[in-house]
């Protein structure tokens, strides 16, 4: 007889009228081929517990009304198909009150994207029939897709952070979508101004949820909706504008106030019996404030017998524009760049800094193409796709590495994990050192408040982010917190003083 298979859904229960407190009730469920968890929620309902709340309508991914979190992660229970080996958490949308189960009171999501005037808003009549081309509209296309599962409000760091102001990503995704119809008149760039597009750390989460859409709500819409504001002089922010203005005079973000890391080492490091050569890239951070992670990079890449090459005169990756809307200076310095390591011959470039690496690899392109420059000829990596991925783990020198008896925690960096998809790669390598005791926390993917010039623009929020992220990575009692951005370590080492722990 071939045994039925089971999958296991653990429910978080809470009603008003009866409970205290939220509770989990788990249930196990007849596994069917091509079930979703929908199906599950409905056979719980049908044969176990009439009285449990959930919400749906259309089963296909068109209405938004089943939005749950999964896991964890803010997903369509009509479109998240069930494995069943796997056990499924299921609980209400984050950043709602909750009104019965997996219900909640969507009023306050509603309520702020009214504010926000959600219609073409015109003042004139246009003269009938009016044009419209395929063009006008096509910018704001995705943007108009948006079924309203409020998956991105529930995910949004920010929102969960400062409950009482950001209207999330969902809000900022619909100031676009009419900011770029070329029919609606409204002032969308102020109203996104004044409702916090500055707020937003571009954790990019917000488009990893965004299953039945995929809206790139961080790029085209809050990016978008900053540069409009910077060509309109209502942005970027003080602080912001700082680095661009730095950007400008030196060519690097930050202030020159020690020899830089360029200066401390050789053009080229050569190594006995090189197996490959590349060209580091050390960004502003490792350039000007953090050498001593060169140095150890550097070292790193010397005991595999990798010769590097370090580019004197490269400057910013124009992350710090891109990110804060200031398009007008990303064409000089990205072609600069470009030419610079067209002249060293650069085959291989690689970076540690994340925010770095994925500004080199999705925006550099966009900018070389839309100025009909050809395409930049190097190969760009991210230092840990470049030591697992074309050197190989089983290649690489362990053997001098040191026994460690420490429990690590690690996080996951936005623009490693999200924008490059690196996230097995620095995990692999940490758990090469002998002894330690590696830990993965829940959320180890959540942003840590740096990104996105909230850091430099917005302290509070970026504070109260970083605060919620360094207690998810202190709770198991690590002896360090492992990361794989330098800018993320000076978040979260500012952070952890700040919690002042043991
Ligand atoms: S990118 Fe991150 S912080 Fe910005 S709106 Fe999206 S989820 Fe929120
Ligand atoms: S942008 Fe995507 S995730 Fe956000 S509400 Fe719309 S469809 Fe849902
Ligand atoms: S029930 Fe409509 S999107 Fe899932």
């Amino acid at each position: 007889m071939i045994k039925k298979q089971i999958v296991k859904f653990r429910i978080r229960r809470y009603n008003p009228d009866l409970d205290d407190e939220p509770h989990f009730i788990d249930y196990d469920i007849p596994y069917k081929d091509h079930q979703v968890i929908m199906d599950g929620l409905h056979h719980i309902f049908q044969n176990i517990d009439s009285s449990l709340g959930y919400r749906w309508n259309c089963r296909s991914g068109q209405c938004g009304s089943c939005a749950i979190n999964i896991n964890g992660v803010p997903g369509l229970s009509c479109r998240t198909n069930i494995d069943p080996s796997d056990l499924y958490i299921l609980e209400p949308l984050s950043n709602f009150p909750v009104i019965r189960d997996l219900v909640v009171d969507y009023s306050i999501g509603f309520k702020r994207l009214a504010k926000l005037r959600p219609f073409l808003d015109r003042t004139s009549t246009p003269e009938r029939p009016e044009e419209l081309t395929r063009e006008s509209l096509s910018i704001a296309a995705d943007l108009r897709s948006c079924i309203k599962c409020f998956s991105c409000y529930a995910a949004c760091p920010v929102v969960a952070s400062a409950k009482q102001d950001f209207p999330g990503p969902i809000a900022m995704r619909e100031l676009a979508r009419f900011e770029f119809d070329p029919r609606d008149e409204g002032d969308r760039v102020q109203m996104a101004v004044s409702s916090g597009v500055y707020d937003c750390t571009s954790c990019g989460l917000c488009k990893e949820v965004c299953i039945p859409k995929h809206i790139d709500t961080r790029r085209k819409a809050i990016e978008g909706l900053r540069a409009r504001a910077v060509d309109r002089d209502m942005g970027p922010l003080e602080e912001h504008q700082n680095f661009i203005d730095k950007i400008k005079s030196t060519g690097y973000s930050v202030d020159v106030i020690t020899k830089p890391f360029t200066d401390q080492v050789p053009s080229i490091i050569d190594v006995e019996d090189p197996i490959d050569e590349i060209t580091f890239f050390p960004g502003c951070l490792i350039n000007l404030r953090l050498q001593h992670i060169g140095h150890n990079i550097i070292e790193v890449l010397k005991r595999n017998h990798i010769k590097v090459q370090i580019p004197k005169d490269f400057v910013c990756c124009a992350s710090v524009a891109f990110r804060t809307g200031s398009r007008n200076i990303t064409n000089d310095i990205i072609l600069k760049n470009v030419k610079y390591f067209e002249k060293l011959r650069v085959k291989k470039l690689v970076a540690l800094c994340p925010g770095c690496m994925s500004t080199i690899k999705q925006d550099w392109p966009v900018v070389l193409h839309e100025h009909g420059a050809q395409p930049y000829q190097f190969e760009p990596f991210d230092i840990n796709e470049y030591l697992i991925r074309e050197i190989g783990l089983k290649n690489l020198n362990t053997r001098e590495l040191h026994p460690l008896k420490i429990k690590v925690t690690y996080h996951d960096p936005c623009h490693l994990n999200r924008s490059q998809e690196i996230s097995k790669e620095p995990r692999m390598l940490l758990k090469l050192i002998p002894g330690i005791s590696f830990i993965d926390i829940q959320q180890s993917d959540r942003c840590c408040g740096a990104g996105g010039g909230v850091r430099a623009g917005r302290r509070n929020l970026s504070e109260e982010i970083s605060r919620i992220k360094v207690k998810l990575l202190t709770a198991p009692n690590p002896d360090i917190i492992a990361t794989s951005c330098s800018f993320c370590f000076v978040q979260l080492t500012d952070a952890i003083k700040r919690a002042d722990l043991p």
